[in-house]
Parts: structure tokens; C-alpha cells; sequence
């Protein structure tokens, strides 16, 4: 198949992805803010269709459909909370504007020549310098290799996994998503050594990798432990039990100050009944908490206290990264298992399920150290804050990585049930602020060997 019938097929299904989402939402659902850390969806809806238009048509040289709305769906000049009082479409204009960009960008694909060649090297110059309105790129530096078509896939499967966390936060009601069961898992625990040495981080050869997972560089690293999966409810449950939330030895100092101000006291969704009956509401729904799922919506401070009560660490960024994608014969991976593209029994991605598997369901889906599941069911906290590698170059915009680095944020990694096999590979990185829990996020722990 060529590139443009493939690009064209990513597009769709990304698209269809999004109606069945939202197929089941009234218009009440879609306008309303389920939590101040989201958007409205119906906002989503038509950023997603507006980046679309800025990216697929008017970069490369289509007609516009609705410039006029630039400013309302730029995310960079809203914050999420301010975004319900924006004069924005309804939801049914936001989904024809949508459906109307479609049609053109489908068209236009039909006409471009993607140049599949071999890898590119991106452009080394940043374009730009307004936090806003920048110029794009020529059109000649977006479509080799598809990057843009890409980059505007994978646009549309983070909205998705977004707006999934938005829905997670919505008061029950009948119309909230639903997905079979997970496999069911194996027994893992313990932890693996991942020699030292140096490896490389980051990438120059992923097609549609974005500028913050490049250049592909040479990091190294002393020898490592680092936990064979990621740390499961009935670990943390310990963690909880144990009066963790209580003490704050475990806690960093800006830890203890939200716990305090929060008042935290076990992870998001967690509810109990008394003594020794935890559950877990997902998607409006309660559930007995599944003591050997992955933990999942706990903050970063959460993660810190844990791996400090349990005499561990966690793992930096390249140690995370080092432990996904390099073995003893000294070959990069795009993932764990390989370089073969993800597939149902080796990660847990696409929202087949809704939620994490427990740990050992993907044994194919094993490092060449022994590390289960780093890919899929939830995003990892890394130690690490969000900086630019070395030699980074913004492209095609600044405000898709640039203007994030050195704020505060902390990475994630390895992405979750809810991130698109499209939207994850070993090197992409994930970020939010140190308190925040609404995404799909857990984390393994890490020392020093
Ligand atoms: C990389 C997930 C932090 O949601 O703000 C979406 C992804 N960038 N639209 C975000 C993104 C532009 C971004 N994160
Ligand atoms: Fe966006």
C-alpha cells in the first residue's frame, strides 16, 4: 500500500475512533466541564478538526475552512479551565467542521507526493520565535515521509486519550464507555539489573517521532535495578495501609505540602467501606480494587512516596528508556519486544480494555531485560523533569514542546491502555505537572545497583 492510501486509512480510523466515543454523549455531556483540569469535549472536537485544518490543509497549500477560529481552539492561549466560557461551536458545527476539514485534507492527500524515500533528517532550524501564529514550515520540509500526516494522527489519538480521562471524570450516567475485560495475568515481581554502559537515547529514524524525542543521542549510565512491572494496587495498598499518607518521611518537601493541601490519602478513584474493602470507580463504575492491576491515577508526588518507602528510587528518564529499548547486543527497539509494530498480545494500547491488565497478561511483550508491560496499560512518572535533549530542534512549532521545557513538568513514559498503537513508542515522551492524577498514570521503581 502506498503512504497516502496508508495515511488516509490512520486518519480515518482515527476519526472513527473519535464518533464512537462520542456517538453514545448527548449534547449536554459534550458542553459541559466534567472537571476544571479538562476541556468541554465538544472543545476538543473542534481543536482536533482545526489543528487538522492548520496542519493538513493550509501548511500544504489547501483552502482554508474556518481560520476565523484559530484563536478560540489554540490551546497554548486558553488554559483548560478557561475554555468553557470561549464562544465555541456546539457540538453539532463542531463535528461539521470536522467532517467538512476531512473531506479536504482526503482530497489534497490524493495529490501530494509523501516522497517515502529513506530516513530524513528534520530540518535543524526552528521557525519562529512567536509563542503564537508562527509561520509554518514550507510544505516541502512536512510531507516527506508523511511526518505531518503523522504528527496530525497522532494529534487526534492524544485528544481521544484525553478526552477518555475527561470521561473518567464524569458523574455516572448511562452513557459512559464500556469494553470487554482484561486478559488475565501471570506472576511477576522483583526486580531485573540493566547493565551499565552507554546506550542511545531518543531517536532519528522514527518516522513520525516528534522534534522532543530527537536527536538521537548517546547517554551513559551506571548499572540499575528497576522493577520487572509496574507497582500493583495490592503494593501500594501496603504503601496506604502502612500510614503512608500520614508520614513525611517518605514525602519530598512540595510532596508533603499537597499532600497536605490536598489531603491525598490514597489514589484517584479509590473509595472503601471500612477496614479491609477498597474499591475502585472507572468510567462511573465501581469495581473490587484488583489487587494485581498496575496502580493507576496517582500523582508524581504519590510515586515519589512510594518508591521512598520502599527503600527505592524512581527510575530516571534515560533509565526508563535504556530498560524499553537496549539489550546486551546493543540494538535500539522501537519497543520492548522488538521492532515489530504493537499488536494485542504484546501491550495493552487502543482502549480495547478500559483500563490496565494485570501485571504478567503480556509476557510476549517482555524487554530483553525481563521488564513486563512498558508499553501500554499505564504511563510511567520518571524521575526526570522535561528538558530538551541535546541538539534539540524546535519543528514544526514551538508550542508542541519547546515552551514546556524547564516549567516544572515531569515525564511519563511508555504510554497506556488508552494511548493508540500509533501514538507510543520507546522514545516518546509524555509530561505533566508533579500533582496531577487525572491521566492514565502509574510507575515501577528503580536503585542503584
Ligand atoms: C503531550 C499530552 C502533554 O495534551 O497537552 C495535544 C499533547 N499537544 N495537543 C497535551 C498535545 C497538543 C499534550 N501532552
Ligand atoms: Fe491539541
Amino acid at each position: 500500500m502506498d503512504l497516502n492510501a496508508l495515511m488516509a486509512g490512520r486518519l480515518e480510523s482515527a476519526r472513527r475512533r473519535s464518533l464512537d466515543l462520542l456517538a453514545p454523549v448527548p449534547d449536554d455531556g459534550l458542553v459541559r466541564q466534567h472537571s476544571p483540569l479538562m476541556s468541554p469535549l465538544v472543545w476538543d472536537v473542534a481543536h482536533v478538526g482545526n489543528y487538522e485544518e492548520q496542519w493538513l490543509l493550509r501548511a500544504l497549500g489547501g483552502s482554508a475552512v474556518g481560520p476565523q477560529w484559530d484563536s478560540v481552539y489554540d490551546a497554548f492561549r486558553h488554559p483548560r479551565r478557561d475554555r468553557p466560557a470561549l464562544p465555541m461551536m456546539g457540538p453539532a458545527e463542531a463535528r461539521h467542521y470536522a467532517a467538512v476539514v476531512r473531506g479536504r485534507v482526503l482530497d489534497l492527500l490524493e495529490r501530494l507526493s509523501l516522497d517515502d524515500g529513506p530516513t530524513r533528517t528534520l530540518p535543524r532550524s526552528s521557525r519562529g520565535k512567536a509563542p503564537t501564529q508562527s509561520a509554518p514550515p514550507p510544505a516541502s520540509d512536512l510531507t516527506p515521509g508523511a511526518f505531518v500526516h503523522g504528527m496530525v494522527v497522532q494529534h487526534e489519538h492524544q485528544h481521544i486519550e484525553t478526552m477518555l480521562a475527561t470521561l473518567n471524570l464524569a458523574e455516572p450516567t448511562d452513557w459512559l464507555p464500556t469494553a470487554p475485560a482484561t486478559p488475565s495475568g501471570g506472576i511477576v515481581s522483583g526486580e531485573v539489573l540493566v547493565d551499565g554502559g552507554p546506550f542511545v537515547m531518543g531517536t532519528d529514524t522514527e518516522p513520525w517521532a516528534y522534534d522532543n524525542e530527537r536527536p538521537a543521542h548517546v547517554v551513559d549510565l551506571a548499572p540499575f535495578w528497576i522493577d520487572a512491572a509496574p507497582v500493583t494496587n495490592g503494593e501500594y495498598l501496603a504503601f496506604v495501609e502502612s500510614g503512608g499518607y500520614q508520614d513525611p518521611r517518605w514525602w519530598s518537601a512540595a510532596g508533603w505540602a499537597w499532600r497536605e493541601e490536598s489531603g491525598l490519602a490514597h489514589p484517584g478513584g479509590w473509595t472503601s467501606d471500612g477496614a479491609a474493602s477498597w474499591s475502585q470507580i472507572r468510567f462511573g463504575r465501581r469495581h473490587d480494587l484488583a489487587l494485581d492491576e498496575p496502580v493507576e491515577h496517582v500523582c508524581w508526588h504519590e510515586a515519589d512516596a512510594f518508591a521512598q518507602w520502599a527503600g527505592k528510587r524512581l527510575p530516571t528518564e534515560p533509565e526508563w528508556e535504556k530498560a524499553a529499548s537496549w539489550g546486551s547486543d546493543g540494538h535500539k527497539r522501537r519497543y520492548p519486544w522488538g521492532d515489530d509494530d504493537p499488536a494485542p498480545a504484546l501491550a495493552n494500547l487502543g482502549q480495547r480494555h478500559l483500563g490496565p491488565a494485570p501485571v504478567g497478561a503480556y509476557p510476549a511483550g517482555v524487554s530483553p531485560w525481563g521488564c513486563h508491560q512498558m508499553i501500554g496499560d499505564v504511563w510511567e512518572w520518571t524521575a526526570s523533569e522535561l528538558l530538551a535533549y541535546p541538539g534539540f530542534a524546535s519543528f514544526p512549532y514551538r508550542e508542541y514542546s519547546e515552551v514546556f521545557y524547564a516549567s516544572g513538568y515531569r515525564v511519563l513514559r511508555g504510554g497506556s491502555w488508552a494511548t493508540d498503537p500509533t501514538a507510543i513508542r520507546a522514545t516518546f515522551r509524555n509530561w505533566d505537572y508533579p500533582i496531577r492524577r487525572q491521566i492514565f498514570a502509574g510507575f515501577r521503581c528503580a536503585r542503584d545497583a
